[in-house]
């Protein structure tokens, strides 16, 4: 008897928040992501950052380059204490340009340069609103005080409420939720808050990092919180309401920065993204259905796009119930990069072109 394994095609997604470095890294990882998607946001954490538009125009041909064709960046500026007005005008006049990306300094890799007190961008957050670019947010306080499991929970008590209030027709994305807590504030704002939600965090709790053995291939920022809120990330990756959609936040470093007494945060999840999503859909939901298929293609294709204002890719990809291994490293120039789940199986693998 033969048996027959789910197969399903879905529009091409689109990565809503991914680090594609830059150099010799850039060269190997951006072509992981092309592979899979065929637009994705880009995040301008570079050293130095992408602060203004020319260095965003530059970066995008490096990536255009590296990528190959029919791969389209969509970049982010970095917001400093010191950005100007001018350079919102700027960005929003180009295009090319989709949103600006606030991290508190110190709050994640490379977010030194980020800004100190939200209220000293208060001017250019004024003219993103008016604009209609999306302000795309790390969030989470960074106070040494505060306990890291914390710390995007009171960074919504704290920023994200009052400026939402502040600011009632700013687009914002709540970028790579991680607590049930983010999910039920997204949930209850108006339309022009939505979320990205990375498949590290939809697959794994904190135990996964710290029960039986520390495993730094684990650790991104924000941190993997407690299974309760996995399920409640869930359950919005599963919903209607459009305010919910994929953002890998794959973030590269190579093995020694990650495998170190001061390991870097960062899951590296660009290679096998779809496939990681698929298991998550497939496990909640079943996806030899055509009604969860939907639903996958919502998350993955379609939900983020209408909330940057984005049409549908016109490429489909395939995605086939077939088990792989996942590659145990991925050799670079500068070192290795473990992938996350590296020399494990999953379910899904997608199908390439020959
Ligand atoms: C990201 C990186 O390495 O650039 N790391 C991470 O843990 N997610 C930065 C970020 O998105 O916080
Ligand atoms: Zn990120």
């Amino acid at each position: 008897m033969t048996s027959f394994s789910t197969s399903f095609s879905i529009i091409k997604p689109d990565d809503l928040h991914v680090h594609l470095r830059d150099g010799a890294l850039l060269e190997i990882v951006a072509k992981h992501t092309a592979r899979q998607f065929s637009r994705a946001i880009i995040m301008p954490n570079l050293v130095p950052p992408v602060t203004n538009t020319q260095l965003a125009g530059e970066y995008k041909a490096r990536i255009e380059k590296a990528a190959g064709q029919g791969f389209e960046p969509l970049m982010t500026l970095y917001l400093t204490d010191n950005t100007e007005m001018q350079e919102i005008q700027k960005a929003a006049e180009n295009g090319f340009v989709k949103g600006a990306k606030l991290y508190p300094a110190g709050a994640t890799t490379n977010s030194d340069s980020g800004v100190t007190d939200i209220s000293k961008i208060y001017h250019v957050l004024e003219e993103m609103q008016k604009q209609g670019l999306p302000l795309l947010i790390h969030g989470e306080v960074t106070n040494a005080d505060i306990d890291i499991f914390d710390r995007e929970k009171v960074f919504i008590e704290a920023i994200l409420a009052p400026l939402t209030a502040k600011f009632p027709d700013l687009k914002i994305v709540f970028e790579h939720i991680t607590t049930k807590d983010a999910a039920e504030f997204v949930a209850a704002s108006g339309q022009n808050i939505a979320a990205t939600i990375t498949a590290h965090h939809l697959l794994f709790n904190r135990n996964h990092m710290l029960a039986g053995g520390i495993r730094p291939h684990y650790y991104c920022l924000p941190i993997l919180k407690r299974n309760i809120h996995r399920e409640a990330l869930q359950k919005a990756a599963l919903g209607d309401s459009g305010k919910f959609f994929a953002g890998t936040d794959s973030a590269p470093h190579i093995l020694a920065k990650k495998e170190s007494s001061c390991g870097c945060a960062g899951c590296y999840t660009a290679a096998y993204a779809l496939e990681l999503y698929a298991q998550v859909f497939d496990k909640a939901e079943d996806l030899s259905k055509p009604a969860s298929q939907a639903k996958f293609e919502n998350f993955m294709s379609k939900f983020g796009a209408d909330f940057y204002g984005l049409p549908y890719n016109n490429e489909q990809i395939t995605l086939h119930k077939i088990s792989q291994k996942i590659a145990e490293k991925i050799s670079t120039p500068e070192g290795d990069i473990i992938p996350l789940l590296a020399g494990e199986e999953i379910d899904w693998s997608v199908v390439y072109a020959a």
